[in-house]
């Protein structure tokens, strides 16, 4: 198959979705891979490097996309690229068509067989593709929180492992899922005083195991909530309830219980936030200060660090970019569950259920089209 890695064209989206060891791992398949020149550059990885895997370095996005049968992409196609995708091309790409009806109606017209990595999910819920982003967000929510807890950073000057003699800093994180996990194992690896809440019993039960005893967890509840944030220095929001808005945990009379100068990361608000005070940043912005606390509410973490979470999307995707170029798309979502809650279009139809109903268009089943 003749694979195309287009390089990204959204605003401050710096990842590239191949890396060369995937891009050489394809190719040692018997596949061809075109790497538009310049792909890689966000995330440090030269055209030099593409080459040396393998692939073909491509000098115009147009030809990437006129010759690849499967585009594999970071994110959504933008208006500028609705008229290269071809008839019949696979797109393997983060999609969230729920947001994006213009898109949605471009590709069920290309008739393009769109794969969401954002909906690929495995036969016990987990969501392969999103983890790794989710567990970048988390370790680096710690680090961000560090860097703005210091004087210079208008923070409260506190070091998370103390000093000898003098108390940690204490981190408070809201959830102990894919995010809040992460979260907790830098801030220990800090030395920091950690507290991890979660409704959730056997999340709990498993931070407790995995970190023995050396983070203390607590059953979420408002009362667990208020004692917990009122003394923390860096609070991280890391909750999600699927399909649904962020709860609410930290209202603003709570937020203005903290010490001044103490830093809030809710990671969470992509969902909209868990803290009443939060709002959407920038990495060009990422801060901002509500009653002497410090806010920092970037949507897209992972997008900081893009070479760490070029490396992480790239393995993430490579298993299931292999099965379908070595398969073929049809043959692909029929072996593999998984690709096939991931196929979002098709043959000029919409075929996953929420998207289709986000769009407000007929939902085919998956066996109808393939
Ligand atoms: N800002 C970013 O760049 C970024 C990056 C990755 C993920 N996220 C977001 O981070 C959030 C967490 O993602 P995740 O992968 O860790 O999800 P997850 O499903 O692995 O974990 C969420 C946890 O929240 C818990 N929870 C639900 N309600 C709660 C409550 N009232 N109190 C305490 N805990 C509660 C759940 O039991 C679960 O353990 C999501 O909103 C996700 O979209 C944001």
């Amino acid at each position: 198959m003749i694979v195309g890695v287009p390089k990204e064209i959204k605003k401050d989206e710096h990842r590239a979705a191949l890396s060369p060891g995937a891009v050489e791992a394809l190719v040692s398949a018997g596949h061809t891979v075109l790497v538009e020149k310049g792909a890689g550059l966000g995330a440090g990885i030269a055209d030099r490097e593409y080459r040396e895997a393998g692939g073909r370095v491509t000098p115009a996005a147009a030809e990437v996309w006129r010759r690849s049968q499967m585009g594999v992409k970071v994110k959504e196609p933008l208006k500028a690229e609705y008229a290269l995708m071809r008839e019949g091309q696979t797109l393997f790409a983060f999609l969230h068509l729920a947001a994006a009806q213009p898109l949605a109606r471009v590709l069920v017209r290309k008739r393009v067989r769109a794969i969401a990595f954002e909906t690929v999910r495995t036969a016990n819920g987990a969501l392969p593709l999103l983890q790794p982003m989710s567990e970048i967000a988390g370790r680096m929510a710690v680090q961000e929180g560090a860097k703005y807890l210091e004087k210079s950073m208008g923070g409260r000057g506190v070091l998370l492992s103390g000093a000898p003699g003098v108390a940690r800093g204490s981190v408070v994180i809201l959830g102990a899922g894919m995010v809040g996990k992460n979260a907790a194992k830098i801030a220990v690896g800090l030395n920091a005083d950690v507290t991890v809440l979660d409704v959730n019993h056997s999340r709990l039960e498993y931070v407790d195991d995995i970190f023995g005893g050396r983070v203390k967890t607590l059953a979420s509840t408002r009362f667990s909530i208020r004692e917990a944030v009122r003394e923390a220095d860096i609070l991280i929001g890391a909750v999600l309830v699927p399909g649904a808005r962020a709860p609410r945990l930290v209202p603003r009379a709570l937020v203005r219980r903290m010490n001044p100068g103490s830093v809030i990361v809710d990671v969470a608000v992509d969902q909209g936030g868990c803290v009443e005070t939060i709002r959407p940043t920038y990495h060009s912005r990422p801060t901002y200060v509500v009653d002497g606390v410090i806010h920092y509410g970037v949507a897209n973490m992972p997008g900081g660090v893009p070479r760490t979470s070029t490396f992480a999307l790239s393995n993430a995707i490579l298993p299931y970019a292999l099965e379908l170029a070595n398969l073929g798309v049809v043959e692909a979502v029929r072996a593999f569950p998984e690709l096939a809650e991931g196929l979002n279009a098709a043959e000029g139809r919409i075929t996953h259920p929420a998207v289709a109903e986000a769009v407000g268009m007929k939902c085919a089943r998956v066996e109808e089209v393939f």
